[in-house]
């Protein structure tokens, strides 16, 4: 039967890998939902929607033309036909991202789109196939998919995901490197942590603390999970 695992957790909890490790392995589609929220602040630049006029902002989103891949093995992230995976992020990007993401308007829209395709790998007779999906975000085990019949909160202290995030951004995780993401980091995840609960687990949620696995380890953890 179709199967759904959301799983969130902040930034560098290493959630994205995780997901698609796991999505893999199980066979599942993935769905990428901070993606979808880096491609909506990508579109509003480009179009030249100045970030502090909400109504502006929220309609700009809905009319984006969004198209999610999600094949795990190599996600894809269209906007009015333009594959936007690298440009989405960009520390400009990465910066102006939670700006969109409070936006209220913003958000039902997006979790609309987000419900449309946990419905649509739900339904086994679908165009899709009814294989499943990992969805993972902020607020995936609350809002989008609190039926998930696997839901997962992905943490890790805030050095390892200071270190992760470094890694990723700057190719290494010397003092110096931690240091220039640490103000970003933190600042987002309070930004963030207004207009989402990704910090503490919700009722049914299993946190997996991955402070101290490597990424396939992580996998492992998820998997038992899934397997109960
Ligand atoms: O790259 P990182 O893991 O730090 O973040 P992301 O998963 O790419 O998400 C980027 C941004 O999208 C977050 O900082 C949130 O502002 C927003 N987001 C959200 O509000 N709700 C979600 N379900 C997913 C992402």
């Amino acid at each position: 039967a179709p199967l759904t695992v959301a799983i969130d957790g902040p930034s560098g909890s290493g959630k994205s890998s995780v997901a698609k490790g796991v999505a893999r392995r199980v066979g599942l589609a993935y769905l990428d939902t901070g993606a979808m929220y880096r491609a909506a602040t990508w579109w509003c630049l480009h179009r030249g929607v100045e970030l502090s006029d909400g109504a502006a902002v929220a309609h700009a989103v809905r009319v984006m033309p969004l198209v999610m891949g999600l094949d795990p093995a190599a996600p894809t992230v269209h906007v009015e036909g333009v594959d936007v995976g690298e440009q989405i992020r960009t520390t400009q990007i990465s910066t102006a991202v939670s700006a969109v993401a409070t936006n209220l308007d913003v958000r039902a829209e997006l979790r609309r789109l987000q419900r449309a395709v946990v419905d649509a790998e739900r339904e086994p007779l679908g165009f899709s196939g009814g294989r499943g999906v990992v969805a993972e975000g902020r607020d995936i085990t609350t809002v989008v998919a609190p039926d998930a019949e696997v839901r997962v909160l992905l943490t890790a202290s805030e050095e390892a995901r200071l270190a992760r995030r470094s890694l990723d951004v700057h190719g290494t995780a010397d003092a110096a490197a931690v240091a220039a993401t640490r103000d970003q980091v933190l600042r987002r995840d309070r930004d963030d942590s207004t207009v989402s609960q990704f910090q503490v687990a919700a009722d049914g949620v299993v946190t997996v603390d991955s402070s101290d696995l490597d990424l396939e380890q992580t996998i492992d953890a998820v998997l038992v999970v899934v397997e109960q």
